[in-house]
């Protein structure tokens, strides 16, 4: 079976309930027959009015942008993977370089989410990414090596086919500075053979590992057409419909 292709869009905290309908008319309209998953990872104000619009489009599937580490209880503000499944979520992106810069996330924090997540029959987008100063220092590897193993390693081969990985280098996003597909080719691969060495190498063919940072039409193909990059978490360029919709087009 050939991997999934995943264009998932993070419209972060960004638009109105209304501007956020908008696009995702234009994206649903514009892509009915495409053999791509459009994920789009919306604001939890918007998560039930956008699910119930994504229903009627085969390939279209939307996603929180995150999930308490918690089951239930006293966590004012909190939303759980219980409630997200009780929308019917099929997505949540978990472990943004942005939850864990702003929000100090942890990765076992992360890995807690992980399991939550799956418990209710959502699927995980784990974000994973070095810094600067990590790639600088060529550490890159052994550093998103280990978010992965700290995050993701205590599920079983079972559960880690309900993972999509996105690997993000933090000095890549919103920056307009992208990863060349070269250097994101060599650490999606170096993810899949750690993958392999874990899980074996039926769960590592499957699994679709996607780039993400400043992602935009004009770098999208050579991006998506690396042997082991299946998509990309686009931020920015997914905001604005006829750029998403290249990309999506890109592959
Ligand atoms: P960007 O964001 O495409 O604006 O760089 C990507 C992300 O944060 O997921």
């Amino acid at each position: 079976m050939p991997r999934k292709k995943i264009a998932a869009g993070n419209w972060k905290m960004n638009t109105s309930l209304e501007e956020g309908l908008q696009i995702t008319r234009t994206i649903a309209n514009a892509n009915k027959d495409t053999d791509v998953n459009i994920v789009l990872a919306v604001p939890f104000t918007h998560l039930k009015t956008i699910i119930d619009m994504s229903l009627n489009v085969p390939n279209l599937f939307v996603a929180a942008q995150n999930c308490s580490q918690h089951k239930n209880g006293a966590y004012t503000g909190e939303i759980s993977a219980e409630m997200l499944a009780s929308l019917h979520i099929p997505y949540c992106v978990i472990g943004h370089s942005e939850r864990r810069i702003y929000h100090n996330e942890s990765d076992e924090q992360i890995a807690t989410k992980a399991s939550l997540l799956l418990e209710n029959n959502i699927e995980v987008i784990f974000c994973c990414g070095e810094s600067l100063e990590i790639r600088k220092a060529n550490n890159h590897i052994e550093f998103v090596s280990q978010q992965i193993k700290n995050g993701l390693f205590h599920l079983n081969g079972d559960q880690i086919k309900n993972i999509t990985i996105a690997y993000e280098p933090i000095w890549a996003i919103g920056t307009g500075e992208t990863a060349t597909e070269i250097e994101a080719e060599e650490m999606h691969s170096a993810i899949r053979s750690l993958i392999q060495s874990n899980y074996g190498k039926d769960n590592a063919d499957q699994m679709s590992i996607v780039y993400g940072g400043s992602v935009k039409p004009n770098n999208s193909k050579s991006l998506f057409n690396q042997q082991n990059i299946d998509g990309g978490l686009v931020g920015g360029a997914s905001l604005k419909s006829n750029d998403f919709i290249e990309i999506i087009n890109s592959f």
